[in-house]
């Protein structure tokens, strides 16, 4: 008896020392202990984009400012060189491939319409979810494209609010060239559209001249024969080009407001970057005494692409500089309310772009949509160039890293969320395979080498390139094990607005071809038995890390099976059926009541 009653005395001081402490931890954290996040996703931003990344006639003078203020990293990479896989494994630390995030077989490497089927699946766990487990308030404004419904128009299985975000609004899929009114379908430059396009106004050409010969009666086939072929022609192309060119606007140029449709289709041109702004803003003001996570996904600079008028035409690489003039001061708004509100020496800030410049995006009269990936090679949806996978990175924190730190050491967007959970004190999960590495101690002067003695880098399910930084010495050597084929004496895949992953779109490297990206940043100069006396030793080191990452993989459903991927015509998310159109102006604050939009002075001028 008296054993029992001590040891419960025992075990009750326990308790009582046991939640002592866990008040006092709770209680320091939330005196604003831990910190606040503002992570900005740009949308097919290139490094040659930014002034603090070298570009002297584009004013970005809002990411300078981060960049100033805190660091910038110039060897940042994607996971993938395009949005959608880049996107999951920047919110979950992993590769794509372990969670069925990469394609294979076939080129939507994204998911191309919001009545799809595939997404983030629902056991990935986002830093957004453990981030609101752990009592953050979170929110995403912007781009999502991670997938919207699995069964029906509205069951929202791949949700952003499944995915840990209390608050959502934006585009669940991306903005598309189409989503600019009257605007073409973006496979219009391709080669197959032209070669189809060609043959239809060959055979409609042929038919007619069959009917007239018909008509003079020198033409033996049946009028049935001939009719069939003169409706073939055009019943072929007409929906092709009325589907793709038109009916797209209204499928996936959609905006959401958490479960609800707001917009079908969205407006570009007048309010879409204010709108999304003012979202953000105002997410800031309602949760700022209190932890909060916000992730602002814009969806430019991407085409189509949309200006304010203040911002049309004052830039001097046209509609695309303009777009990231206009974006760069959405960013700087953002940051005057963080100052505003007193919190920027509690918010960790991040800005990154998901992949580089899109290299092939050419509007048809020839001017320049995509981004600038300055000396590096390659673009969007390459394998391993650097140009496709390098973006440009800054990010502030001014409890531990200081003003002006550059890290041009290898670190991945994969990095982001082992960083964020260590920050905010929440545990990083045990259950599966991370890739990211906290940046704290390469950011803060603990380390000078990354932890990533290597990365690896796919195109859709290929392995194609392997990133490996040994221990000691200044070298970072890349393997390519295959690199695109290239359109004939030029750097990028025009004819197909994009390169393919396998097969016949690349060429395979056996030995690999092999560069030090830390002497040779452009990859020009392959190494070579001849050239590099450890070349073999290299090549080997590197294969063993290839094999080591191999071991870990398992394989899982393919997100992006044609059966996922495709238009599911029942799935078809519609504010009011059958006429699919509408634009709920919301209730809350615009910006243009907004204090802060009156104070703006940071606009650049000419
Ligand atoms: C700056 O960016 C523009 C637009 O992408 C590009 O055309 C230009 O070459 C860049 N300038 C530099 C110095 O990189
Ligand atoms: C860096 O090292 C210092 C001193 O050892 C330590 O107090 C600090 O926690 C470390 N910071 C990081 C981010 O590793
Ligand atoms: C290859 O890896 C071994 C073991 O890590 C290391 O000792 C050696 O220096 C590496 N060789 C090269 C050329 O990086
Ligand atoms: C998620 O579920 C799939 C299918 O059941 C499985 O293959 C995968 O390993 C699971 N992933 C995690 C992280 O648990
Ligand atoms: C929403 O606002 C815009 C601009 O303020 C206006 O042009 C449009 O007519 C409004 N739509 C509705 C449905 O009220
Ligand atoms: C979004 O929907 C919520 C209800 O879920 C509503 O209270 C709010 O006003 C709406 N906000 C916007 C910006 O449409």
């Amino acid at each position: 008896m008296l054993y029992a009653f001590s040891m419960s005395r025992r075990w009750s001081r326990l308790w009582a020392a046991i939640l002592f402490l866990t008040t006092f931890w709770t209680l320091t954290l939330s005196d604003d202990r831990r910190p606040n996040f503002v992570l900005f996703m740009v949308d097919d931003l290139g490094i040659g984009d930014v002034g603090c990344f070298g570009n002297d006639t584009i004013r970005t003078p809002n990411i300078d400012r981060i960049a100033s203020e805190g660091a910038k990293l110039t060897q940042h990479l994607t996971a993938e060189a395009i949005c959608t896989p880049s996107r999951a494994a920047f919110l979950t630390g992993r590769y794509p491939v372990r969670m069925g995030m990469a394609a294979g077989g076939h080129n939507w490497r994204y998911f191309p319409f919001a009545a799809g089927a595939g997404g983030l699946p629902q056991n990935e766990t986002t830093f957004a979810t453990l981030l609101k487990d752990a009592g953050y308030s979170t929110a995403l404004v912007g781009k999502w494209h991670l997938g919207l419904n699995c069964k029906t128009s509205d069951d929202h299985c791949h949700h952003p609010n499944r995915h840990g975000f209390d608050f959502f609004f934006g585009t669940p899929i991306t903005n598309f060239r189409e989503c600019a009114e009257g605007a073409d379908t973006m496979y219009v430059n391709t080669l197959a559209y032209k070669r189809s396009r060609n043959a239809c106004i060959a055979l409609f050409v042929a038919s007619l001249a069959l009917l007239v010969l018909k008509v003079l009666g020198t033409n033996k086939m049946s009028w049935k024969t001939v009719f069939a072929l003169l409706l073939f022609a055009p019943c072929f192309w007409i929906p092709s080009r009325f589907f793709f060119s038109h009916r797209l606007r209204w499928m996936n140029c959609i905006l959401m407001n958490n479960s609800e449709l707001v917009a079908q289709p969205f407006d570009l041109q007048d309010d879409l970057t204010p709108r999304l702004l003012a979202k953000s803003l105002n997410f800031l003001r309602e949760n700022h005494d209190r932890p909060f996570l916000l992730y602002h996904a814009f969806l430019k600079v991407h085409t189509a692409l949309f200006a304010t008028e203040r911002f049309r035409g004052r830039s001097r690489h046209g509609p695309y500089g303009d777009n990231v003039e206009e974006m760069d001061w959405a960013v700087g708004e953002v940051l005057r309310e963080i100052d505003r509100l007193g919190l920027s020496e509690n918010t960790f800030v991040y800005l990154s772009s998901d992949n580089g410049g899109h290299l092939e995006e050419i509007t048809p009269e020839g001017e320049v949509h995509g981004g600038w990936n300055g000396i590096y090679k390659g673009g969007k949806s390459m394998g391993g160039w650097e140009g496709g996978i390098r973006v440009p990175t800054v990010l502030r924190w001014p409890r531990q890293v200081r003003p002006g730190t550059v890290i041009s050491e290898p670190t991945s967007m994969m990095d982001v969320f082992p960083t964020v959970l260590t920050l905010a004190g929440a545990a990083t999960p045990g259950d599966r395979a991370i890739d990211g590495r906290d940046l704290m101690p390469l950011l803060a002067g603990n380390r000078t080498v990354t932890e990533h003695e290597f990365l690896i880098h796919y195109c859709g399910q290929s392995l194609t390139a392997a990133r490996y930084r040994p221990l000691t010495g200044n070298s970072v050597y890349k393997a390519h094990y295959m690199t695109p084929i290239w359109d004939e004496g030029t750097g990028a895949c025009y004819s197909a607005f994009g390169c393919g992953c396998e097969n016949s779109w690349v060429h395979y490297h056996d030995p690999p071809l092999l560069f030090d990206i830390a002497k040779d940043p452009s990859e020009s100069k392959p190494l070579t038995p001849k050239n590099e006396p450890k070349f073999a030793q290299i090549v080997a080191n590197i294969s063993r890390g290839v094999e080591a990452h191999r071991k870990t993989l398992v394989s899982v459903e393919s997100q992006f099976s044609l059966r996922n991927v495709l238009w599911r015509p029942w799935m078809q998310p519609c504010c009011n059926f059958p006429y699919c159109s509408c634009d709920l102006n919301e209730t809350s604050p615009t910006l243009e009541n907004l204090p802060v939009y009156e104070q703006t002075s940071s606009f650049p001028e000419s």
